[in-house]
Formats: C-alpha cells, structure tokens, sequence
C-alpha cells in the first residue's frame, strides 16, 4: 500500500504517531517560512505541514506543489497550535507535519475547482466527469447510492429474493417508448433490441419457479430527456409469485421505510403509505403523482359555475367539459402582473385561460362579500350570489384567491396539476424535511389514444383486470380496472407495477382489445404466451426507480446529478462523446448503410 492512513483519520489521540498518507493536493498556501497543504483522498481532507527545519528536501519539493498532484506524505501527526484548530474538518485539530514527499503525479491545472461552490456548466462537468466527481459533494452521492442498493440487497435476501441477471441483447419489451437497437453482425439485418425493462424476463423467471426475483436492473429508453428521466437507467425490479397486490405492497413499504429510516434519519416520512385511489388522485388533485406535502385540493364547481352567465362556463358545460378549480391561500391580493403569469402559465400546460377570482381581505366573511371585495375578468358575468355559492363550495376565505379552469376533464387536471405545484412553490408551501410516499392504486388498464383512435395499455400489457370487470373487456374497457399500483413520492413516479395476468387467454384477450395482430402477439409475446401454457403461478411485482430514490435522498432536482456517468439532454455521453459514428468497416461488417437526414 502507498499508505498506512487515510486522510479524514488522524485525530488529537492519534498525535505524536507517524504515518504515512497519499492523496490529492487540495490547497497549497505559503505562509514564509512554512508550506501548508490540505491533501485529499475519499476519506476527507488533512492539513500538512512542511517546515524546512525538519526537512529541507520536502520542504522544497513542497513549494513547487500545484492543486491535483497526486502525492504520498510521510511525517508526524501533530496537535495544532491553539487557535490554529478548523472546527469544519473532522481532522481540524491535528496536522500533519512532513518529513518526507513522493510526487506520484503530476496535474494539469484542472478545468474547475475540485470543490462543492463551483459554477460550471454541465457540459463541462460531463467532460471532465473525473475531476467532477472527485468533488465531496459527488463523492457522498456515490456512497448514498451504494448504501440504498446495499440496504435492497441485505433486505431483499433476507426476505428470501434472488438475484438473477437478465439478458441486454434481446428483443423489444414494450415500456412505451423507443427501443434502442444493436445490428447483429452474424444475422445480417437483424437487430437485438435493449429491454425497456426486465418485464417479460422476469415473468418468466415466476413460470420458472423462483418465486421471489429482483434485480438492480439496466433499463433503455429511447424517449424525450428531462430531469427525471434518462436514456439509461436504474430501476429496482422485483417480482413475486402467489401473492396479492397489498404482499407487494407491504414488501416495499419495509423496504422504503428502512431506506428512509437509515438515510434521511431526521426526515418525516409518511408511515404507513397513504393510499389514494387512481379516481380519487384524479378528484382531489387533477394528477396520478400528486404531491401530498400540502393542500389545495381541487374542487368541482362545474353546477355552480354554468348557472352564472359567463359564457365560457356555459359552453364547457354544454360540451359536456367540467369547470374545475381551488384556493391559492392569501392571494387575494394578486395584482395583474401575478395574475398574467399564472394565466401565462396555465396556458403553457395547455388551457385556454385561466379564471381567477380575487376576494378581499378586508371581507368580513364570504356570506358579508360586496362587490367591491370581488376582483375578477368575468366579475360582470358573475353574481354576488355565485361568488359566494363557489368560494363556499372551494372553501376560500376574504383573502383568498381561486383560480378556475374550463375544458375537458384531462386538461383541466393537466393545467390545474401543475398550477397547483407551481403555487406551492411560489407559496413555500413545501417543508423540505417532509417525504411523503403514496400508494395510488386502481388504475384504468386502458387509455384512449386519440391519435391512435384505439385503447393503448395505461401502463403496460400485462397488467391483470380486476376480476370483476373482467366482464367489461370486451364491451366497455374503458371501464376496467386492474390490479395496478404506483409508487408516488413527493409528486414523482417513483415505481410502477400490477397483479400479472397468467393466463393465456387472458392475455389474449387483452391483447385483443388493444388490436394487436396475430403476427405481432406471436412476435413480441409469443415467448410468454406459450410459457402460461405450462403451469404460470399466479404473480406480480414492481420496477421502482433508483436514480428518482437516490435524487430524492440525495436533495437533488435532477436524477443526472446522482449517476456516475449520465447522459446530457440530448443524450449525449461528452466525455467519451458518444454516441459516435463507427468505421465503415464495422458498417460493413454489419451490413449497416447509413443514410443521413437531408438537413
Ligand atoms: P415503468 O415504466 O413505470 O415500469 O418504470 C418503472 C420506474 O422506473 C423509473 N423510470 C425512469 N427513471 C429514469 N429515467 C427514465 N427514462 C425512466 N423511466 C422510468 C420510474 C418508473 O416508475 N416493467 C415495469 C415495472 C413493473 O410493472 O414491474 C416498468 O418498467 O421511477
């Protein structure tokens, strides 16, 4: 070993002991006569001394240090002179006073300070990811995400899981987006297919008698980046035969609870999961994640509002749309400028506009309001009456201000969704401290795709129906239910997973509704299909996302900051600059023609 220490180590009764430490040049500061360095490894940082009375050699060597050298010091723990203590470092009463130094390497000077307060932008930290993740703040990210996929581990062992890993060069499994794809050189215009996902596999890995599968699973998908999402990431995959929807359940609330529990120790966490139905989500917060750290739940005022004689209340109301709405707490002082960048902002999710109606405060109670204590673009449509009639259906007080969306049901929820978070951001409605994981469960199996103009699976084909609207599959799918449950944190999908089907003919009938062809089933199912022909137990299961679970432990907005080597937003690996082309010899090898877009 170059070292006998680490640097975070040495502490007051380790003084007077001599070690021998190799690290990074942190910081070099000359004081005169004295050399102080702080070298760095993964354990933390320790302050070196060099003074030319204990040795001249190191001491000159000392002064041509620069920051990143890679360097092993050898010489005396030592307690600081009092008043020389740094309290910020655990090692802030000791140094190290050098008798000796190796330059190991040398460094040129680094593109940004190996530091947490730099202000780079993200290309550059990608391209020089190396340097970047030798920052503290990076390292611990790497050592959260360690102990979260330890914890899984360690719990899912002990809880009689195995671990088995599944195959990347394989065929399309659907997860709803684009596959990314990889010619064969052996079969000449075939392609394997990286998995979406582990679905199908590790159904199968059930029909092979497992019973109890997870894995720290690769997923690929080629689809639109944002924060949260990455063309390559990590899910916890699990699966479980002979259970129930709530055996899946009550196996992650453990699990999440101890990672919690171990890693945000001061955090309050919702202990047991709240529960929300997918229709009740929809009612009360216009979204399958909502996000539960505070209220302003949505209210349905559509009878009340199309009696008034605002137009674009009675036009929703007779297209069969719905007028939605809730209270911005003490917002009722609003003036245009607020009010033009919620409307602006409610368009940009969609809506045609946006209704607000502001209520003084100086209103001694909502039966007392007048009509000067009303400010609102339709206030000469609506009555006194109507006011009152909706601030006491919403539940908004002399103060308060309501913002109302008109249009179908989909898109006031989208719109109304995001104000509402927008709102609480403004609001600093949000208690940091606060986690609150939720179950919403009972989804529909189908969604309607307009563009399609057929029944898309809502969340993937193998998700069973409830057994009793099994006996709306074929007439009315719209109407069924399956045993399908999300995993929501603080307004992110943090996992997805269902009650498979395990019967062939179910399958099949499913399949049927969505109007997959014969050839396709064969072509993309077949595998499975026959598999259920020969004894499938009946299972279910989850892939639960880790770069969102770390994110969220981590106090990270976007899930690049917790991969070791992420992609950018436009899928781009800058420090290897992937993807690249390749020679035309590995073209033809592959019997590949490229031919580019025109423009
Ligand atoms: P799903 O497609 O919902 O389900 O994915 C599971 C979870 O993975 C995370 N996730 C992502 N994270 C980062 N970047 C992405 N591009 C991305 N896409 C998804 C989310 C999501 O909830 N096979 C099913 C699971 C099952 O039914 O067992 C599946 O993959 O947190």
């Amino acid at each position: 070993m170059y070292k006998d220490t680490n640097c975070g180590e040495p502490r007051e009764s380790t003084a007077g002991s001599l070690i021998t430490v190799a690290g990074w040049v942190h910081r070099r500061r000359d004081h005169g006569n004295l050399i102080f360095i702080d070298l760095r490894d993964r354990s933390g940082l320790l302050q070196v001394v060099f003074n030319p009375e204990y040795s001249e050699a190191a001491h000159e060597l000392a002064g041509s240090l620069r920051s990143e050298w890679v360097v092993q010091i050898t010489g005396k723990i030592v307690r600081r002179l009092p008043g020389a203590e740094n309290p910020e470092l655990p090692t802030g009463t000791v140094e190290l006073s050098a008798t000796k130094i190796v330059v190991l390497n040398k460094s040129l000077t680094p593109p940004f300070e190996v530091s947490d307060d730099i202000d780079v932008d993200d290309n550059t930290r990608l391209k020089y990811r190396f340097i970047d993740l030798r920052r503290p703040k990076m390292q611990a990210m790497l050592k959260l995400r360690h102990r979260v996929t330890h914890i899984m581990w360690d719990f899912l062992t002990e809880n009689g899981f195995t671990q088995i890993e599944t195959p990347i060069l394989l065929k399309s499994t659907p997860e709803g987006a684009r596959d990314y794809v990889v010619p064969s050189r052996v079969h000449p215009g075939q392609f394997y297919a990286l998995p979406q996902s582990p679905q199908q596999l590790k159904q199968l890995l059930m029909v092979s008698g497992v019973e109890r599968y997870f894995q720290i699973a690769r997923s690929f998908r080629d689809e639109d980046l944002r924060a949260d999402r990455q063309p390559e990431f990590t899910q916890l995959d699990f699966e479980m035969s002979f259970v129930h929807q709530d055996d899946v359940m009550a196996i992650v609330e453990e699990l999440y609870l101890k990672i919690f529990h171990e890693l945000l120790p001061d955090a309050t966490v919702s202990d047991p999961f709240i529960r929300l139905s997918y229709t009740e989500s929809m009612e009360r917060f216009g979204t399958d994640k909502p996000d539960l750290r505070f209220g302003m739940e949505l209210t349905t005022i559509i009878e009340t509002a199309a009696t008034s004689d605002a137009r674009v209340f009675q036009a929703v109301a007779s297209s069969g749309g719905t007028i939605r709405g809730f209270v911005a707490p003490g917002c009722g002082n609003y003036g245009r400028r607020d009010t033009d960048r919620l409307t602006d902002f409610a368009k940009s999710s969609g809506a045609q506009g946006l209704v607000f109606i502001a209520l003084d405060e100086s209103a001694p109670s909502i039966d007392a309001l007048e009509d000067d204590h009303i400010k609102s673009p339709l206030k000469k449509f609506l009555s006194i009456d109507i006011v009152k009639q909706l601030a006491n259906e919403m539940g908004a007080k002399p103060g308060d201000l309501m913002l109302i969306v008109a249009g179908t049901y989909r898109l006031v929820n989208t719109v109304l969704s995001n104000l509402r978070n927008e709102m609480a951001r403004r609001l600093e409605l949000v208690d940091e401290n606060d986690v609150s994981l939720a179950w919403i469960y009972d989804f529909p199996l189908f969604e309607w795709d307009d563009d399609l103009n057929k029944w898309e699976p809502a969340h993937h084909v193998f998700s069973s129906p409830k057994a009793e609207h099994m006996q709306y599959l074929d007439t009315d799918p719209g109407k069924v239910l399956a045993d399908l449950y999300d995993l929501v944190c603080n307004g992110q999908e943090m996992g997805s997973g269902s009650i498979r089907i395990h019967d062939k003919d179910i399958q099949t009938r499913v399949f049927g509704v969505i109007d997959y062809g014969e050839d396709e089933i064969q072509d993309r199912f077949g595998q499975l299909l026959t598999a259920f022909t020969y004894g499938a137990p009946p299972h279910g299961g989850m892939g639960l996302g880790l770069d969102r679970l770390v994110a969220i432990l981590a106090g990270e907005q976007a899930i690049r900051e917790v991969i070791a080597f992420p992609k950018t937003q436009s899928a781009v690996d800058p420090l290897f600059e992937a993807p690249a082309i390749i020679t035309d010899q590995q073209l033809e090898e592959l019997h590949i023609r490229v031919v580019m877009p025109e423009n």
